[in-house]
């Protein structure tokens, strides 16, 4: 399965070595066969040999040029990173990507054969609206994606579970994963308020993948945990 950390804007440079450091020794102490993920903040990015692969929280779609605040293809070279997260719906919502940014972003790091972990999920208005209207407004977070891309992880992060401590009802997540493994065979990760507590079931659903976590991947023990749950199942 795929158990990815989006560590968002925590943990510095030196706290982000040491908790790599820490998840490899566990990855390595538990023969862990899970892909682990972990997207540290920008200024946290480093190479690293091993088991776990560090991505991006954001690139712009350039090598480089005068795009300030932004870091291009040069900067993940240089630590080389091969994977990115796309489309966040902090990145949507608080920061203001538009859907024709992100397919632009998304197929820009295709071209270069990044893993790309693709983010799509509905405010919870929207999900109050009814099924008709929050299927057609993931639809449209599919619009300009590659969705047979063999590079492709999709997350699916209801934007109202993120950071909240609500989520859906098991069967909700179920249902919908199940929904969106038709638009897409890519590997399904469900992210919103994932933590200690239901991660094991949540990894047990049909259609579920993996996890994409946020704040409870910043303690590293319980990040660990999860990895063995979804060994532990095995899928
Ligand atoms: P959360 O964040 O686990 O803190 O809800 C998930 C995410 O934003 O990827």
């Amino acid at each position: 399965m795929i158990i990815a950390a989006n560590l968002k804007t925590n943990l510095t440079r030196k706290q982000t070595a040491e908790y790599v450091n820490k998840l490899e020794a566990f990855l390595n102490a538990h023969n862990s066969h899970q892909e682990v993920l972990v997207f540290p903040a920008t200024s946290s990015l480093n190479s690293h040999a091993g088991k776990v692969i560090i991505g991006a929280q954001n690139a712009y779609p350039a090598k480089n040029g005068a795009f300030t605040g932004e870091i291009g293809v040069d900067h993940l070279d240089e630590f080389g990173i091969k994977s990115i997260l796309i489309g966040h719906s902090e990145r949507r919502h608080v920061l203001g990507e538009t859907q024709e940014s992100i397919a632009k972003k998304f197929n820009f790091y295709k071209e270069l054969g990044f893993k790309i972990v693709y983010c799509v999920g509905e405010p919870l208005e929207v999900r109050k609206s009814g099924e008709k209207n929050m299927m057609e407004y993931l639809d449209a977070q599919y619009e300009g994606i590659d969705t047979s891309y063999e590079s492709l992880i999709i997350a699916y992060e209801p934007v109202w579970a993120i950071g909240t401590g609500l989520t859906p009802t098991l069967e909700e997540i179920e249902s919908l994963h199940l929904k969106l493994k038709e638009k897409s065979s890519a590997p399904l990760l469900y992210g919103g308020s994932v933590k200690l507590s239901n991660a094991q079931e949540v990894l047990a659903l049909n259609g579920v993948d993996g996890v994409l976590v946020g704040g409870a991947s910043l303690i590293v023990e319980d990040f660990s945990q999860m990895i063995i749950y979804a060994q532990d199942l095995e899928k």
